[in-house]
This record gives structure tokens, sequence and C-alpha cells, in this order.
């Protein structure tokens, strides 16, 4: 594993790999225990969008990791006056020991990995989101303690989480239902693998979904870049794409509900259901810390 670019690079064996060392990472930060394992290294860490919990957690994760994090926002780097990024990935090369990126297209994400010469992380595209499905699969398997045969349902857009839900769930033996309104859905290779690969299902019925589901999943019905498509989708999603108590009686009693955050009460999930499993949530979003540093230490850590 030289970069996490996205979820269909690694085996499962490797994606199993990440969630142990991160029960590990997470086990000796509750009992003080320290592991300054990239003592001396540091990231670069590129947005061109904006992100609370990504920044906070790969830059805290660094700092506990004994490394360094800078924050190097597009607007002010020469990438956002239109320096290539293949300049960028060979200079940037020779200062960091790594780079995550948060942008719009994956290609930039590629190309970053392809002509710099460290690791580089995806720290969301609008294609995928591999960071925050690891922290996913972490807080499932912290939860319901086993990944096959469980059935994982998302609602909503088949956006960048979607996309790499799918790939994640599939991989780890999970079965995967997605509900989203017709043109709305993932990305049409993944789901093409994932029909081929595992039990998969794509409806515009939230309730054939979400039948049975161990996990309920969502995210937001416009992504950071769709603000202008917000109303149109709003109208097209509302009432009927949304975690709602409707919804958790169809799926299993014991159902837990994951989102990504950040979450539009009453679009997306209700208040009721946000609260009434935010143990879940929050622990997934604590989790990003612990899986990143899992992450960093794998592709920056002494071989
Ligand atoms: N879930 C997630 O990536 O959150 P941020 O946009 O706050 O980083
Ligand atoms: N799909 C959302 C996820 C945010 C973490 C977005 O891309 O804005």
């Amino acid at each position: 594993m030289k970069h996490l670019l996205k979820l269909q690079d690694l085996s499962q064996k490797e994606i199993l790999e990440i969630l142990n060392m991160a029960d590990q990472l997470k086990f000796e930060k509750k009992n003080g225990i320290a592991h300054p394992w990239l003592a001396g290294k540091t990231l670069g860490m590129i947005f061109q969008k904006s992100s609370t919990r990504t920044r906070v957690s790969f830059e805290v994760g660094m700092y506990e990791l004994g490394g360094y994090a800078l924050f190097l926002s597009a607007d002010d780097l020469q990438i956002g006056r239109g320096e290539p990024v293949q300049d960028t990935a060979r200079v940037l090369s020779r200062y960091l020991d790594g780079i995550m990126i948060r942008t719009f297209s994956q290609q930039e994400a590629e190309d970053l990995a392809a002509y710099g010469s460290v690791p580089v992380i995806n720290g969301l595209t609008d294609y995928a989101h591999p960071c925050q499905v690891l922290a996913d699969l972490m807080t499932i398997r912290e939860i319901k303690h086993s990944f096959a045969g469980r059935r994982l349902c998302f609602i909503g857009d088949g956006n960048n989480v979607a996309n790499s839900l799918i790939v994640g769930a599939v991989k780890m033996g999970m079965a995967v239902s997605i509900a989203c309104p017709k043109g709305y859905c993932p990305d049409a290779e993944i789901m093409k693998w994932a029909e081929e690969n595992g039990s998969f299902l794509c409806t515009e019925d939230v309730r054939e979904a979400a039948k049975e589901a161990d996990v309920l999943y969502t995210d937001v019905w416009a992504s950071m870049g769709q603000e202008r498509e917000a109303d149109e989708r709003r109208q097209l999603f509302a009432g009927v794409y949304q975690i709602n108590d409707k919804v958790m009686e169809t799926a299993r009693p014991d159902a837990m509900v994951l989102h990504c955050l950040p979450a539009h009460r009453e679009e997306e999930i209700t208040e009721r259901v946000l609260e009434a499993h935010s143990a879940e949530i929050f622990e997934q979003a604590e989790n990003r810390l612990h899986v990143q540093k899992a992450v960093m230490v794998k592709l920056m850590g002494e071989k």
C-alpha cells in the first residue's frame, strides 16, 4: 500500500490490518500510552473544500504520533492560482513525508500521487471518501462485532461517501442496499463491481432497501460543490430519502445509524433519529482520528 486514493486499491486483508491497528491506537490513547511512531515526520494537508473532522483529526493525529501537520488552504497555495498539480506534487514531495488532499477531482489526487514521491491520502474528492469509510467500518465492527452476513443500507444521494461505502462494505462481506432517486445513483462502475462481487441492490424504494438492515447510513442531499443544486435536490429528495422513525421500523430492531456529518436535521435524517443514535454517530466521528493515524503509520512509518 503506497497511497490511500480509493478503497478499490486495498485488499480485505489491508483494510483489516488498518482497522486492527486503529483499535490498538484507540486503546493506547484511552490508556495514556504514547505512540510517537511518526516522530520527526511531516504531513501536508491541502484543502480545496471546507472541513471540521478531517482537518482536526489529521492534525491532532499527526501530533499524537509525534509528527507535524501543515494546514495548506488551496486559496493560499500557488495551486489556487493555477500552478499545475504535477509541479506542486514534485515540490511538496521534497519537503514533506506525506500529503493529504481534499479536492473536487479524483484525478487531481491521483496526479498528486503519480507525480510526487511521497504517500498521498485522499481526504475526500467528488468521487470517494476512503478515510471516512474506514472509520465507518471500524465503528460497525466495534458495535456489531462482525461484517459477514450483515446488511448496510445507504439512503440518499449516491455521492462520494456512498461510492466508498459500497466498495468498503462489499469487500468486508456485507450485503449493501442503496435507496436513491433516479439519476442520483452511485458511480455506475462501482455498482457493476458490487453486483459481480457481492450482494448489492440499488432501488428508488427506501423500504425495500432498509428491510432487515443492520446499519442505516445517510449523508447530505447536496455535497460540497453542489450548493447551486441544493433547492432542486431538496424538492426531489424531501420526505422520502430520509432516515426517520418509519424507516427505523423497517430495519432490524437493533439497527445502528451512521452519518458521516455534517448533518442537515429534518432533511436526510430527523432530529429524533440522530439524537437517539448520537452515541454511534459521534463514536464514528471520533474513529476518524484513530483510523487515520493507522493509515498514516502504514503509509509513512518505517517499513
Ligand atoms: N465527515 C467529514 O469528512 O467531515 P468534514 O467535512 O468536517 O471533514
Ligand atoms: N458528501 C459530503 C460529505 C461531507 C463529509 C460532501 O462531499 O460534501
